[in-house]
């Protein structure tokens, strides 16, 4: 991957076919955010999800926030993703468990929703805002679909720039969440710029610690394994970054932070 500064379209495509690979289903397994199934669960309470409501996922990868919500709240959830096998594999699973018509997945980019304005209920976006490159109009676009007094509920890396190792500024570091996160006071100016009135801050830091030691640990028994789908890695190089994004973590430079806002 080139280290270089990127064109925003280049980022997004380069962050939806990174989340295709088969590697990361099985470095980051289920759900590809840091508190996965248990935190998006918490999720759905904070927003107040209720039986019926139409919710849209935004960035929804594997589908795994989708489905939970769909489940365990009795909502209809809309995916929404740039990676078109994310999207295909998440609709064939839907079909396979008989949930075609109340879980769906498109392709889209969350810059320019494929939705009708004040059409949803609530929205999701877990672990996704902070990698995309204009958060005003994605903020604004998410504002948009909502219905008025719904609500939008964030997971995301929240960290402060100005002291980020300058090997989690590359794209690698783009993709992996971290070289375009910002502080949460940030993700609170930039939903309140679209309309959106955070009511909820939780800080979930140790769920990114977690994460980050498990993907380690995957790392390391793969290697050994010789996992034909995880050839291509440079194993040295990968546990490096995640030995970087664990100090930060412990350095109190990044975190993981829930916000739950509502469209005034
Ligand atoms: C870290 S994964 C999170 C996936 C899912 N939300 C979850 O928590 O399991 C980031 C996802 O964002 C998607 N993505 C990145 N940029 C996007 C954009 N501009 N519009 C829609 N999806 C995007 C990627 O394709 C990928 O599936």
């Amino acid at each position: 991957m080139s280290e270089a500064a990127q064109d925003p379209e280049d980022v997004k495509l380069c962050c939806a076919t990174a989340y295709q690979r088969d590697a990361v289903a099985l470095i980051l397994g289920e759900s590809y955010h840091p508190g996965g199934l248990d935190l998006t669960r918490r999720l759905g309470r904070a927003l107040e999800l209720r039986r019926g409501q139409r919710v849209l996922d935004v960035a929804s990868g594997p589908g795994a926030t989708a489905f939970l919500l769909a489940a365990e709240f009795g909502v209809a959830v809309e995916g929404v993703d740039l990676g078109d096998q994310s999207v295909a594999s998440a609709n064939a699973k839907a079909a396979a468990n008989g949930l075609g018509d109340t879980v769906r997945f498109t392709v889209g980019d969350a810059e320019r929703l494929p939705l009708d304005d004040e059409s949803v209920d609530a929205v999701v976006c877990e672990c996704a805002f902070c990698t995309f490159p204009d958060k005003a109009t994605a903020a604004s676009e998410m504002a948009r679909v909502l219905k008025p007094g719904g609500r939008i509920g964030i997971t995301d890396v929240a960290l402060d720039p100005n002291r980020l190792h300058d090997e989690l500024k590359t794209l690698a570091g783009w993709v992996a969440c971290l070289a375009d996160a910002r502080p949460v006071e940030q993700y609170v100016d930039l939903l309140g710029d679209a309309g959106l009135k955070v009511t909820v801050r939780e800080d979930h830091h140790d769920a990114l610690a977690k994460m980050i030691d498990q993907i380690d640990a995957r790392l390391i028994a793969f290697r050994m394994a010789r996992v034909p789908a995880l050839e291509s890695i440079d194993f040295d190089t990968a546990r490096q970054r995640v030995a970087l994004a664990a100090q930060a973590v412990r350095d109190g430079i990044a975190g993981y932070t829930l916000l739950i806002a509502e469209k005034v």
